[in-house]
C-alpha cells in the first residue's frame, strides 16, 4: 500500500484506515508501554502548542487517545478537546477511554486530517501526535490546521526523526523486505514512518501552510521494554508497513522473518532490559 500513497491519496488512506481499524485493540492494549515512552515528548507537546486551562483543543490522528486524556486534563471542565481520527474502530476506544476516565468535555468525530470539518478559526490549539507522517499529502493535513486555529493559536505535531536515529525501523522494514523479496524503499517514501523525518522538511512543509514562529525540536526517545521480543509483540499488534509487507507469505517465511528481526534487535538488550533507540521531532509554530 505504501507505494501508493503518492498517485492514489485515496486508496493509500483507505488502507491506512482498514489497518488501523484492526490493529485499534492492540494499540489500546499497549497504551501503558506507550504513555512511558512518550511522557516528556507528550508533555512538551501539549506545552508547545500552549493547552491550557479552558482552551478548545484539536487533537488530530487521535487514535486511542492517550493524548486525549492528557488535554482534557490541562484544559479542564471548561475546555473542550476534540479528538479525530481516521479510524472509526480506534476513536470508540479513545471514547469509552474518556468516559471510563471521567472526563465530560472530550468529543470525538471521525475525520481525515486532511479534510477536518470544522469552521476557520475553531480552536485555540492544535495538536497531532505520531499521526502526520502517515498523511499522504501532510501539507493538505497542516493547511487545514491552519485553518481550523484561530489567529495567534498554536500547533505542535510529533513524528519520528531520519533513519539513522530510529535503527530499530530500519531493521525492521529491511529485514521483512529481504524476507518478501522486494527491494529496498527509500525511508522517506511519503505515508511512511519516517516520512517527516529529513531534516528541515517539517519546518518548510509549516512555513508553506502559512504558519509563523515555526522551530522544529530534536527529542531523543528510547523505547524501554523488558526484552526485544515485546518490543516485536507491539509492532505485531500495531498497523505497521512490515505487518503489511509479511501478511503476503506464508505463516512458516514470515515466522523466519520475525525471529531475524528479534536476532538484530538484540543488540539492543541491556542490563535492565531492552532499550531500542529513537528519536523524535516536535515541531511547533502559531498561526
Ligand atoms: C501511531 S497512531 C497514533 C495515535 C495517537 N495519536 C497516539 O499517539 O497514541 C496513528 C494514528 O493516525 C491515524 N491516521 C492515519 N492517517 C490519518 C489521516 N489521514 N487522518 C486522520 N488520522 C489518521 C491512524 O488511524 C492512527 O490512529
Amino acid at each position: 500500500m505504501l507505494t501508493t500513497s503518492a498517485t492514489e491519496p485515496q486508496a493509500f488512506k483507505d488502507a491506512v484506515r482498514t489497518q488501523w481499524n484492526q490493529s485499534a485493540k492492540g494499540w489500546n492494549d499497549h497504551t501503558a508501554q506507550i504513555r512511558v515512552w512518550l511522557r516528556q515528548a507528550t508533555e512538551a507537546m501539549l506545552d508547545m502548542a500552549g493547552v491550557a486551562r479552558n482552551s478548545r483543543v484539536l487533537d488530530v490522528a487521535a487514535g486511542a487517545g492517550d493524548q486525549t486524556l492528557d488535554i482534557a486534563q490541562r484544559v479542564g471542565p471548561q475546555g473542550l478537546v476534540t479528538a479525530t481520527d481516521i479510524s472509526p474502530a480506534i476513536l470508540t476506544l479513545a471514547q469509552d477511554n474518556a468516559r471510563r476516565a471521567g472526563y465530560n468535555n472530550v468529543q470525538t468525530l471521525v475525520a481525515d486530517g486532511e479534510l477536518l470539518p470544522f469552521e476557520p478559526a475553531s480552536f485555540d490549539a492544535a495538536v497531532c501526535r505520531l499521526g502526520l507522517m502517515f498523511f499522504p499529502n501532510p501539507l493538505k493535513g497542516l493547511q487545514e490546521l491552519h485553518r481550523v486555529v484561530r489567529p495567534g493559536g498554536g500547533v505542535c505535531t510529533l513524528v519520528f526523526s531520519r533513519p539513522e536515529k530510529n535503527p530499530c525501523i530500519g531493521i525492521l522494514m529491511s529485514t521483512a523486505l529481504k524476507h518478501a523479496g522486494l527491494p529496498p524503499r527509500d525511508p522517506y517514501q511519503p505515508g511512511g514512518l519516517l516520512s517527516l523525518g529529513k531534516p528541515g522538511l517539517a519546518d518548510e512543509l509549516f512555513r508553506s501552510a502559512g504558519f509563523r514562529d515555526v522551530a522544529t525540536t530534536v527529542l531523543g526517545a528510547p523505547f524501554r521494554l523488558p526484552s526485544a521480543r515485546h518490543y516485536l509483540e507491539f509492532i505485531q499488534s500495531s498497523a505497521s508497513p512490515i505487518q503489511q509487507i509479511l501478511g503476503k507469505l506464508d505463516a512458516a517465511a514470515a515466522q523466519a522473518a520475525w525471529s531475524e528481526m528479534e536476532e538484530r534487535l538484540d543488540q539492543f538488550t541491556t542490563t535492565d532490559g531492552w532499550e531500542g533507540p529513537n528519536e523524535l521531532l516536535l515541531t511547533a509554530a502559531r498561526r
